[in-house]
């Protein structure tokens, strides 16, 4: 079936974060909601269907992670990623950050180093200090509007007490979806310094044209051993609030490690919603997936162009991955409050101010274009005229 991803449909009065939310987080109801990141669309219609069929059933009781929803999430993994990740490697979790915060409070002790990539998703900052870990940033190094890893740095930074690194692949907020090459440079660091990897996976689905999401785990049967992979069908196929997340951990005793803190805190289970939608996700979604992608795309031009012709201060690159675009904004002169206030009162739209992934992001922020192309529009012409506005 084809889709109409320009349909807009209206999320205000769903207890939506992304729409009823802004009030609380930005002051004012007055701004068009381009952050977090969910999509607008209507989700695959398989999904949908076999939602409202177990609702119809009636009885909603403890659930079972089935060996039929373990075999579509490693048949997804095969077809989309060439990655023979196994059924007994998987661990369900109610979300990939609560899963992040499990593995930082297994993994290491109190005062042990972890490695992020900043600027990066926000979360990776709380999961380590909240946890009384020591963040150690490995800034990404911009060269020409393109991020890379700066491994000099990072081996430079490395030292007895860093036990962990949480990876963002794709990256959250820069776009960048990670060559083989890279990975394995980075992969072979960690390795040679008794360095675990998280491997934050839940844009891997999100991928453009010419580019190609490689698993880490997938590198090697050392990487898999060093690995703990975390995905889910939640960015992929607009799901978020069914809260449903996996990790894949090829290594046996962290298997057990990480299974055992999970049912300690006796989160092992699916909501039996989430776990029907996952499962028809990955085996009746793709059509709807390959779709959804080209519309993005779509959006991707629309914006780099239209920022292009018509806000030329503000500097933006094609993403490789995710729906999120990274936008310099440091030509238009502000400091971060500055520029989130500029972009609330007098832009109104409701965007992630690159300061709040690191002090990298200043001077950035971050849209959210997965909603019809008119919306999209519309935010772009209420910055282009704020910034035309400016004295
Ligand atoms: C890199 C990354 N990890 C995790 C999440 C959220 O995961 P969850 O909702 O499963 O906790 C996001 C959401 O934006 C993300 O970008």
């Amino acid at each position: 079936m084809r889709y109409n991803f320009d349909k807009t449909i209206n999320r205000i009065g769903s207890n939506t974060a992304k729409w009823d939310e802004i009030e609380e987080k930005f002051g004012t109801k007055d701004v068009l909601p381009m952050w977090v990141a969910d999509m607008d669309f209507r989700v695959a219609q398989p999904i949908i269907d076999a939602l409202k069929e177990r609702a119809e059933h009636g009885i909603f009781g403890y659930t079972k992670m089935s060996d039929s929803y373990k075999e579509a999430v490693c048949n997804w993994m095969k077809k989309r990623h060439n990655w023979e990740s196994e059924k007994d490697w998987l661990i369900h979790s109610p979300g990939v950050v609560p899963a992040l915060s499990i593995i930082v409070r297994e993994f290491t002790e109190p005062g042990d180093k972890i490695i992020i990539q900043s600027p990066v998703y926000y979360p990776f900052f709380d999961v380590v200090k909240d946890n009384g870990r020591e963040l150690v940033c490995n800034s990404l190094k911009e060269v020409d509007g393109k991020y890379i890893m700066d491994y000099e740095d990072l081996e430079n930074k490395i030292d007895n007490k860093v036990k962990l690194m949480i990876l963002c692949s794709p990256h959250n907020p820069v776009g960048r979806v990670w060559t083989k090459e890279e990975l394995v440079k980075l992969g072979e660091i960690c390795i040679k310094n008794n360095i675990k990897i998280i491997s934050d996976e839940i844009h891997s689905d999100l991928v453009y044209k010419g580019h190609k999401h490689i698993p880490l785990a997938s590198i090697s049967e050392e990487f898999a051993q060093n690995t703990i992979t975390c995905f889910a069908p939640s960015k992929t196929f607009n799901i978020a609030g069914l809260q449903s997340a996996l990790l894949s951990v090829p290594n046996k005793e962290d298997h057990e490690k990480i299974s055992k803190a999970i049912a300690i805190l006796d989160i092992r289970r699916d909501n039996c919603f989430g776990a029907v939608a996952t499962e028809v996700a990955y085996t009746s979604g793709e059509e709807w997936l390959e779709q959804v992608l080209e519309y993005l795309e779509g959006n991707l031009d629309f914006l780099v162009e239209y920022i292009e012709e018509r806000i030329p201060k503000v500097k933006v690159n094609k993403i490789e991955g995710t729906y999120l675009v990274w936008l310099d904004c440091r030509e238009l002169g502000m400091n971060k409050e500055q520029l989130s206030e500029f972009m609330i009162k007098e832009a109104k739209v409701a965007l992630d101010d690159g300061y709040w992934f690191g002090g990298e992001g200043e001077g950035f922020v971050r849209i959210n274009i997965a909603c019809p192309r008119n919306t999209l529009e519309e935010g772009l012409r209420r910055i282009e005229n704020a910034v035309k506005n400016l004295k």
